[in-house]
Formats: C-alpha cells, sequence, structure tokens
C-alpha cells in the first residue's frame, strides 16, 4: 500500500491502473479510522480492483466555532488499519495541496442541503460538496463509498452527482455501532466516561423509534416525541433536533410513509453527536 500526499501522483497511479483496465473504489475520510470507516474500505474492497482512501480534515467544512483544530488525527494508525483491510492507495495532502490561497470555486445544494444539520451548520455542506467533487475529480472512481450514519451527507451527496452527472455509483454502507449501541464516531473520542454513558440516549431513542414504526406507528409527531422524551430525561444531554424527513429530498413528513429518516443531532456536554434511522414503509 501507498501513501502520498500529491494530486498528482494520485493521477499518475489512477491512469495506470485505468490503463490495466482495472476498476476503482475510493472511500473519503477524514481519518482517525474506526470500525465504521473500516466496513467502508471492506465493502470497497469487495467491490472493485483498486480502492484509494482520502484521509484529510477539511477546513472548509468546519464552522468558525467548530473542532477544526482539535479534531482527532493519527495517520499512522489509520495507515495499519488501511493496509489491513486490503486499500491500496491513501491520499493524505496537505490543506496548501487542495486549497490555493485564492481558492475561489465552492459546489453548493440548494433545499437538500438547508434543513437537519445544514439549520445549525449553514456552511457544512458546501465545504462537503466542495471537497467531495474535488476527490472524484482527482480519483475518477466508478464507486465511491459513504456511511449512513452521516445520512443527510449521503443524500447531498447523492444529489449532486446526479444534478452534476458525475459518473460515480454512490454507494451507502449500514451504521456501525459499538456493542451498547453507541454509533461509531472519531469524534466519540471528546466524551468523558460520564458523557459516554450518557451518549447512550442517541442509540436508545433510535432503537425505540425505529421499533415503533415497526409496530404500525405512522404519525411522524407522535414517534419524534416520543424519541425527544427519551433525550431529554438526561441531563448531559441538549437536543439540536429530532426530525421524520424524506431520506432522499430531507423535506420534514407528517406521516412515516416511503424512504423514512429519523434524524437527531444532540449535544452531549459540548460533544455534538448525531445518529438516525432509516426505514421504507
Ligand atoms: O464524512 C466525512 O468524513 C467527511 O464529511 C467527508 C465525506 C470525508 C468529506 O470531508
Amino acid at each position: 500500500m501507498e501513501l502520498t500526499g500529491s494530486v498528482n501522483e494520485v493521477r499518475k497511479q489512477v491512469k495506470e491502473w485505468r490503463r490495466q483496465g482495472l476498476t476503482v473504489g475510493l472511500v473519503p475520510t477524514m481519518g482517525y479510522l474506526h470500525e465504521g470507516h473500516k466496513s467502508l474500505i471492506d465493502r470497497a474492497v469487495a467491490e472493485n480492483d483498486r480502492v484509494v482512501v482520502s484521509d484529510f480534515v477539511n477546513p472548509i467544512q468546519f464552522g468558525v466555532n467548530e473542532d477544526l483544530s482539535t479534531y482527532p488525527r493519527d495517520i499512522e494508525a489509520d495507515k495499519k488499519l488501511c493496509e489491513a483491510a486490503g486499500a491500496d492507495l491513501i491520499f493524505h495532502p496537505e490543506p496548501e495541496e487542495m486549497y490555493a490561497p485564492d481558492f475561489s470555486t465552492f459546489v453548493e445544494t440548494e433545499h437538500v442541503s438547508a434543513g437537519l444539520c445544514g439549520k445549525s451548520r449553514p456552511t457544512h455542506f458546501r465545504g462537503v460538496c466542495t471537497v467531495v467533487s474535488k476527490l472524484f475529480h482527482i480519483v475518477m472512481p466508478d464507486r465511491a463509498y459513504f456511511g449512513q450514519k452521516d445520512a443527510q451527507q449521503l443524500a447531498v451527496i447523492r444529489r449532486m452527482a446526479r444534478d452534476l452527472n458525475m459518473d460515480i455509483q454512490i454507494v451507502g454502507c449500514p451504521i456501525i455501532r459499538e456493542a451498547d449501541g453507541l454509533a461509531k464516531s472519531s469524534r466519540n473520542t471528546y466524551l468523558n466516561q460520564e458523557e459516554r454513558q450518557a451518549a447512550l440516549v442517541l442509540s436508545k431513542a433510535v432503537f425505540y423509534g425505529e421499533s415503533m414504526i415497526k409496530q404500525g406507528e405512522r404519525d411522524a409527531a407522535a414517534v419524534v416525541t416520543a424519541m425527544r422524551d427519551i433525550i431529554e430525561k438526561e441531563p448531559l444531554a441538549k437536543i439540536d433536533y429530532v426530525e421524520m424527513v424524506d431520506a432522499d429530498s430531507i423535506e420534514p413528513l407528517d406521516r412515516a410513509e416511503g424512504r423514512v429518516l429519523a434524524a437527531m443531532a444532540v449535544f452531549i456536554g459540548s460533544t455534538r453527536l448525531i445518529d438516525n434511522f432509516m426505514i421504507e414503509v
């Protein structure tokens, strides 16, 4: 497995693979890789001849008061995980390699990025779409792999790829959880012991909401209220949002019908965590 920080080196390598008639999968990440990322890499390795993992903490998707400077990083551990999972190339650029000092071109979706996380992080999805479309142009993969945990991100990227005729299959992969239910996230590392325990209210609310729908409840407000009640019982938790929306358009739903996404963002202390379930009704 190779590691490079150079756009030109990635292009050269991918061109060579293409010349050999090989297919290429891309797993975009911000590093500090865990089992959730590994599941994306495993899937990419199973479905493509060669796999590129990008490992880049993208500054332009962080708001001014967010955690860009403290976001966890460990490239040596990332290398080991990628190597063991069978990836072929890690792209680990410096910010200067990705963004010229006078960088001034952005990719932005409307509507689908306005609700949920878009409300409290108004420039986040513009930063995500811009870096993902740059990665798509650099790697030109056949398939790209994203986690369902970032369900709105997945919807936004699917919309961007469709609207801009990007000839890349966007593959969504299931949420990976700790044994006690907490969705795996690089940001879990910010939690102290007490907060780690309190964070379980997210998955508890997710499992409960999902079971209500499986048992036949169709009223979105009833499901959301029950989920909020669970979270509000935890003193360390502060809800940013809990909502039920259409999984593709991210438009709010009154009734749980179609491709339903129930998503939440909750502060546990100062750490903002997200979780969700998606169900076809
Ligand atoms: O999901 C992430 O880790 C990031 O938002 C992504 C897709 C790698 C873009 O920086």
